[in-house]
């Protein structure tokens, strides 16, 4: 990965949960960089740390107090746990899609125009503009051009996440992240949302969870493998799958350890 200026580095990177008397370590010493406008997916066995890395890129564990995050991420080098560093701001910047969708109890529009609104003053017919784009670049602009006031919650599941892409997309984000956002739909839906994510990666820095390793495999630039709450192997996504280096990986991508859906490789 060194041949790219790196848009996320992170360094040194522990987190802990300490809800229990003990606090738990969830991610040990990681350093990685990650690079621009490519998609990088992070993948490895269940409860080995993804989505806590993913929340660690927008700050999303602040808002809990039973997490301790030590270490440093820069985001286009500012340091983005700096005392001082506006997390309203980081949160335009590095936009989050979860796995499954939780549009806003509002219409289509709103729900799309919710982010605009809160970052400017905008006048009606800018921020009308704002939502047709984003519904666009979502692939969803034919699917409810002429349902803009309907209730969000009304769209399939699928169009729903395309609808939630769709409101990350508003704010103009040089980052977005997904967190298994493909789990909870069906075939077809995620194909969608795959197809979607390919062809935003040249203009957006991307990253990516996933435990099915023929989207990370089709999708990835670079690969990230966690085990057990370390960085075991990174690696660009295609020597990764043919040639993986360390011995976990090897099993992992076999299947011989748990948590991956081998059946789609
Ligand atoms: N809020 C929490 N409180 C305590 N432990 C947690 C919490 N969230 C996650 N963990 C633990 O941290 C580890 C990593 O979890 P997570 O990041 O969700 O893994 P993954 O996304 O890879 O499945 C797991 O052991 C999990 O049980
Ligand atoms: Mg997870």
């Amino acid at each position: 990965m060194s041949q790219f200026a790196p848009e996320i580095e992170i360094r040194n990177l522990n987190v802990f949960y300490t809800s229990n008397k003990k606090a738990v370590g969830a991610l040990k010493d990681i350093s990685v960089n990650i690079p621009k406008n490519k998609l990088t997916t992070i993948i490895g066995p269940s409860g080995c740390g993804k989505t806590t890395l993913l929340k660690t890129i927008n700050r999303l564990h602040d808002i809990q107090d039973d997490v301790r995050v030590e270490g440093k991420i820069y985001i286009g080098q500012e340091d983005i746990y700096h005392p001082d560093h506006p997390v309203p701001e980081l949160r335009k910047r590095v936009g989050l899609v979860a796995q499954r969708p939780y549009p806003l109890p509002a219409s289509i529009y709103n729900n799309v125009a919710f982010g605009p609104r809160l970052h400017s003053k905008l006048p009606k017919q800018e921020l009308t503009e704002i939502v047709e784009t984003s519904l666009r670049k979502a692939n969803l602009w034919e699917e409810v051009k002429d349902r803009l006031d309907s209730p969000a919650a009304d769209l399939s599941i699928g169009q729903q996440q395309r609808l939630c892409l769709a409101r990350t997309l508003a704010v103009e984000p040089e980052v977005i992240l997904c967190d298994e956002v493909t789990s909870a739909l069906d075939p077809i839906s995620a194909k969608e949302i795959e197809d979607l994510l390919y062809s935003l990666k040249e203009n957006y820095t991307i990253v990516l969870v996933s435990h099915v390793l023929r989207q990370a495999r089709r999708l990835s630039d670079y690969i990230i493998f966690l085990y057990l709450g370390e960085v075991i192997e990174v690696r660009e996504a295609e020597e990764f799958f043919l040639n993986p280096q360390n011995e976990k990986s090897q099993q992992y991508i076999q299947g011989a350890i748990g948590g991956g859906d081998y059946s789609r490789f």
